[in-house]
C-alpha cells in the first residue's frame, strides 16, 4: 500500500518535472523565434519608388570600408560597373550600410537605385584629384565660378533613364568648407562641384535624404524630365557661398515636395541657361510643381526664378510654402541680354516670417556669362500670380522692377496680408516698368498695381488641373539583406 502510494507520488513528481521542462522548451523556442523574427525585421526594408529592382548588393561586397578614412571611390565604381549588366534584367540597387563612406565623384547608371541606410554618411573627399573635370554646360557657355570646366558632381549621371537616389534619411556630407575657402581666396581653377547632378536623363527620383554642406549647389537636374524630389533635408551655413538647395535647370515635369532647406543661397532656384548660350540652346524649364517647402535663407530667396532663364521658364506652381528669416519670398531675377521668358507662374498659400522683401522682381540683375550678350535680347516676364498669403515682420512688402521699354506684365497679387516690421522701410512698395492688378492686399500696393476692390479677391489664377508628374504612382519596394 505504502509502496504503491510512493510510486504514485514518484509518477506525479515526474509528470510535474515533464510539464516544467516542456514549458521551458516552448518558452525557449518561442524566444528563439522571436529573435529570429526581429532579426528579419532588422535586415529588411521598404520604400516607395518609381521602380523596384531585381538585384541588390552592398558596397561592402565591393571592398567598401565605412571608417570615414578609407577612400571608397573605386568601390563605388566597381560596384556600379558590376551592376550595369542588370539594366535589362530588372535593374539593380546599391545599398550603403551604416558607416562613414569617404568618396570622390562617381557616376550612376540607368535602371539603378543608390540607397543610403539611415546611419550611412557619404563623405565627400577633399582631394581635388577625386573630382574629374568636365566641360561647362552648353547652355551656360562657361563654369559658374570660373571660365573653364567644372568639377564633376559627387553623385553624377548623364544620358540615363530610371535612376533613384534615396534612403532612410541617410546623409550626404559635402564637407564644403574646404571648397568655400578656395572660392573666397579665388584659388579655384574650375567651377565647384554639386552634390547630385543628373544631365540628359529621364525618370529621376531623389528622396528621403539629408544633404549637408555642399561645396556649391545641392541638387541639379539639368536637361532632364519626369523628376521627383521628395523628403529632402538640406543644411548649409547661411553664409556659405552659392549653396542653392534644388535647381531644376532646363527640365520638364518636375515635382518637389516636403523639403526642408537652410542654406546660404536660394532654397529652390529655377533656371534655364545663361544669355547667348542659353538662348541658343533653347531648352526651357516647364511644368514644375513645388509643395510644402520650408526655407530659411537670410541672404537669398525662398523660390528664385533665374537669374539664368534664357531658355525660358513656364508653368511653375508653388503651394503651401513656408519662409522663415529669408531675404525674399518669390524672386524673379533677369537682365537685358538674357532673352527668354518667365511666364505662367502661380503661387498660393505661402506663409512668411521675418523677411526683407515678400516679393522681389529684378530686371537689372546683370551677371553676364561674357561681354558677347545681345543687348537687344530682352526677357519676357508675364502672367505672374500670387495669392492667399500672410507675411509678418517684413521690412519691405515688394520691390518690383521691370526693364524700361520692356515692362513686366500680368502681375496679379490677391488676398495677401503683409505685417510690417517695427523698423520697416517708409515706402512698403517700390514699382517701375511693371503692369498688373491687386485685390485684398495690404499694405496698400503701388499705383502700377491698381486695387480692383475686395470683390476680385480671387482674381489671381492657380491651375486646378494636375501636372503629368502628379499622375505617376510610386511602387512599394521591399528588400531583405
Ligand atoms: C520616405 O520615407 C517615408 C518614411 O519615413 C516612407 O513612407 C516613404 O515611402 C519614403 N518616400 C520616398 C519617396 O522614398
Ligand atoms: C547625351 O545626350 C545628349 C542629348 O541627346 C547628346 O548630345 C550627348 O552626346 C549624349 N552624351 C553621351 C555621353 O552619350
Ligand atoms: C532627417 O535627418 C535630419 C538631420 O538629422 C533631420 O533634421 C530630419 O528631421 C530627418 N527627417 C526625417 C523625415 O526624419
Ligand atoms: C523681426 O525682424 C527683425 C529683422 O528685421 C529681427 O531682428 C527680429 O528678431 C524679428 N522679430 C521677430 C519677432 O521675429
Ligand atoms: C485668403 O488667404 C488665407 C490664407 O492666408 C485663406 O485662409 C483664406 O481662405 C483666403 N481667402 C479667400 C477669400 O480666398
Amino acid at each position: 500500500m505504502e509502496l504503491l502510494w510512493k510510486s504514485h507520488m514518484n509518477m506525479k513528481i515526474h509528470a510535474i518535472k515533464l510539464v516544467y521542462i516542456l514549458l521551458l522548451v516552448t518558452l525557449m523556442s518561442s524566444k528563439v523565434a522571436e529573435s529570429r523574427k526581429s532579426k528579419m525585421i532588422r535586415s529588411s526594408f521598404e520604400y516607395n519608388a518609381i521602380n523596384c529592382r531585381a538585384h541588390s548588393v552592398s558596397i561592402k561586397d565591393f571592398g567598401g570600408v565605412g571608417d570615414g578614412k578609407t577612400l571608397n571611390t573605386k568601390a563605388f565604381e566597381s560596384a556600379i560597373n558590376h551592376l550595369n549588366q542588370y539594366g535589362s534584367e530588372g535593374g539593380s540597387q546599391l545599398y550603403v550600410p551604416a558607416g562613414k563612406w569617404l568618396t570622390g565623384s562617381f557616376s550612376l547608371i540607368s535602371h539603378f537605385t543608390l540607397y543610403l541606410n539611415k546611419d550611412a554618411v557619404l563623405l565627400a573627399s577633399q582631394d581635388m584629384n577625386e573630382w574629374p573635370v568636365i566641360k561647362p554646360l552648353p547652355s551656360y557657355g562657361r563654369g559658374r565660378d570660373t571660365a573653364g570646366g567644372r568639377y564633376t558632381s559627387l553623385i553624377f549621371g548623364t544620358n540615363l533613364t530610371d535612376v533613384i537616389v534615396t534612403g532612410d534619411n541617410g546623409t550626404i556630407d559635402g564637407q564644403g568648407s574646404f571648397w568655400w575657402q578656395q572660392f573666397h581666396m579665388k584659388k579655384l581653377k574650375y567651377t565647384r562641384p554639386y552634390l547630385i547632378e543628373l544631365m540628359f536623363s529621364d525618370s529621376i527620383q531623389i528622396s528621403n535624404l539629408t544633404l549637408l554642406n555642399s561645396p556649391s549647389w545641392n541638387i541639379h537636374p539639368v536637361y532632364s524630365s519626369n523628376i521627383i524630389v521628395k523628403g529632402i533635408t538640406i543644411i548649409a551655413p547661411v553664409r556659405s557661398p552659392n549653396t542653392d538647395g534644388i535647381n531644376p535647370d532646363s527640365c520638364t515635369n518636375i515635382k518637389i515636395e516636403d523639403c526642408y532647406i537652410v542654406s546660404g543661397d536660394d532654397c529652390v532656384a529655377v533656371k534655364s541657361g545663361w544669355d547667348e548660350y542659353g538662348i541658343k540652346f533653347g531648352w526651357p524649364t516647364k511644368q514644375l510643381v513645388i509643395r510644402r517647402l520650408t526655407c530659411i535663407s537670410p541672404y537669398s530667396a525662398t523660390i528664385a526664378l533665374g537669374s539664368e532663364m534664357s531658355g525660358g521658364i513656364q508653368d511653375v506652381r508653388a503651394e503651401d510654402i513656408t519662409a522663415v528669416h529669408t531675404e525674399s519670398g518669390i524672386r524673379i531675377k533677369t537682365a537685358v541680354g538674357r532673352g527668354g521668358y518667365v511666364k505662367d507662374i502661380y503661387v498660393q498659400r505661402m506663409t512668411m516670417h521675418t523677411m526683407k522683401w515678400a516679393f522681389w522682381i529684378t530686371g537689372n540683375y546683370g551677371s553676364h556669362a561674357d561681354k558677347n550678350y545681345d543687348p537687344n535680347a530682352l526677357p519676357e516676364i508675364r502672367n505672374i500670380n500670387y495669392r492667399d498669403m500672410k507675411a509678418e515682420n517684413v521690412s519691405m512688402a515688394a520691390r518690383l522692377e521691370g526693364i524700361s521699354n520692356d515692362p513686366f506684365t500680368g502681375i496679379c497679387i490677391s488676398n495677401v496680408t503683409i505685417s510690417m516690421a517695427a523698423k520697416a522701410k517708409k515706402q512698403p512698395w517700390t514699382c517701375n516698368d511693371i503692369e498688373g492688378i491687386t485685390s485684398g492686399v495690404s499694405p496698400k500696393p503701388c499705383g502700377l498695381l491698381p486695387d480692383q476692390g475686395i470683390k476680385k479677391i480671387k482674381a489671381c489664377h492657380f491651375p486646378s488641373d494636375y501636372l503629368p508628374i502628379d499622375m505617376l504612382e510610386l511602387q512599394k519596394c521591399s528588400y531583405s539583406l
